[in-house]
């Protein structure tokens, strides 16, 4: 029988990629994985317990918040308060960024960005939901972080992951020398290592995007979306629709066979939907990392400027040579 790696092991077999590590991101890590383990629980047990539905609240973005999105919020920044390895969470739930005050965190050199419920519309209906993170190292080396710490552009992320509370809880992440996977085994209650080394493959038959808002589409997207639907049979065309409404379920089924996920600018949402920092530049970072490409339909996600904590942008993400075709139907139009 094959030996088990769990998530702990590993990221300390892994800390030897770092030579000059103190530990820190490690612990960080270890951290996210416990507050995840906690956010699954409660997850997997959503239609017994008191937890479905709305908080009665709403987030910056005008989001009705449910009171799994203010659940997993409290756990994930609990668990960084007291784990003590960051001095600043942004949240999707918070309008300003949040300084972590225990006495260990003030003086921590890491802040995270998190989406800590991803697809918080599919909880009511036990579809797949996740969690998004992105970690960054602060810049300035005295006082209190500022926010010249915070908005830092994609490219400057230490490390990046995703949790998804699906079929099996899966936790992937890069600290940028690839993407690992691991799968929550609930008889030892731990994340153990299932997927190596994971690669998007360069080419797919998946697309993912909300066709319901069709007619908003820029033309570029529109276009992309008839070559998706016209038969060929050399390129495996027409293409195969897949949308959840969960970017993290989206994202993973793509990853893993290979696909590309599009959330455009439209009518109604001119600047895109998806959040630039705790959700298209952790998962463009998590993409590219395993052989796919992440773009706003013309320049790479990771290299956009980032001006404010809630920024909004296009994400045309996933398999390398299904973004590149989208790309080139943008670029018809501009
Ligand atoms: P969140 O639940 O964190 O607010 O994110 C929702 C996002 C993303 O997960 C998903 O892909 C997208 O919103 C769905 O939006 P539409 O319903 O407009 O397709
Ligand atoms: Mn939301
Ligand atoms: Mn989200
Ligand atoms: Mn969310």
């Amino acid at each position: 029988m094959k030996a088990v790696k769990t998530l702990g092991q590993f990221i300390i077999e892994k800390q030897a990629d770092f030579p000059y590590a103190k530990g820190e991101l490690s612990r960080l890590l270890r951290d996210i994985g416990i507050a995840a383990k906690i956010v699954n629980r409660e997850v997997n047990k959503a239609g017994l317990a008191d937890i479905l539905g709305e908080a009665g609240t709403t987030n910056v973005q005008g989001e009705c918040q449910k009171k799994l999105d203010v659940y997993a919020n409290e756990q994930f920044i609990t668990a960084l308060n007291s784990g003590g390895e960051c001095c600043i969470v942004v949240s999707e739930e918070n309008d300003e960024y949040i300084y972590l005050d225990s006495e260990i965190s003030k003086n921590a050199k890491y802040i995270v960005a998190i989406d800590p419920l991803d697809g918080s519309s599919n909880i009511d209906v036990n579809v797949g939901v996740g969690t998004i993170f992105s970690i960054f190292r602060r810049k300035t080396t005295e006082g209190k972080a500022t926010m010249e710490d915070v908005l830092q552009k994609g490219t400057e992320q230490v490390a990046a992951g995703y949790v998804i509370y699906g079929s099996s809880t899966m936790l992937v992440y890069t600290t940028g020398k690839g993407v690992n996977g691991f799968t929550l085994d609930p008889s030892i209650g731990e994340f153990c290592l299932s997927h190596p080394d994971m690669r998007v493959p360069k080419d797919g038959v998946i697309y993912s995007i909300n066709e319901g808002y069709y007619a908003h589409f820029p033309d570029g997207v529109k276009k992309y979306i008839k070559y998706c639907q016209v038969e060929d049979a050399k390129t495996s065309r027409p293409y195969t629709s897949r949308y959840t409404g969960s970017m993290v379920a989206d994202l993973h089924r793509n990853m893993i066979k290979g696909g590309i996920f599009i959330y455009p600018v439209t009518a109604s949402a001119p600047n895109g939907k998806l959040r630039l920092v705790y959700e298209c530049n952790p998962m463009a970072f998590i993409i590219e990392q395993a052989g796919g490409k992440a773009s706003n339909g013309y320049d790479r996600i990771l290299e956009l400027d980032v001006t404010d904590l809630h920024q909004r942008s296009a994400i045309f993400i996933g398999s390398e040579h299904m973004v590149a075709k989208a790309e080139e139907m943008m670029a018809c139009f501009s």
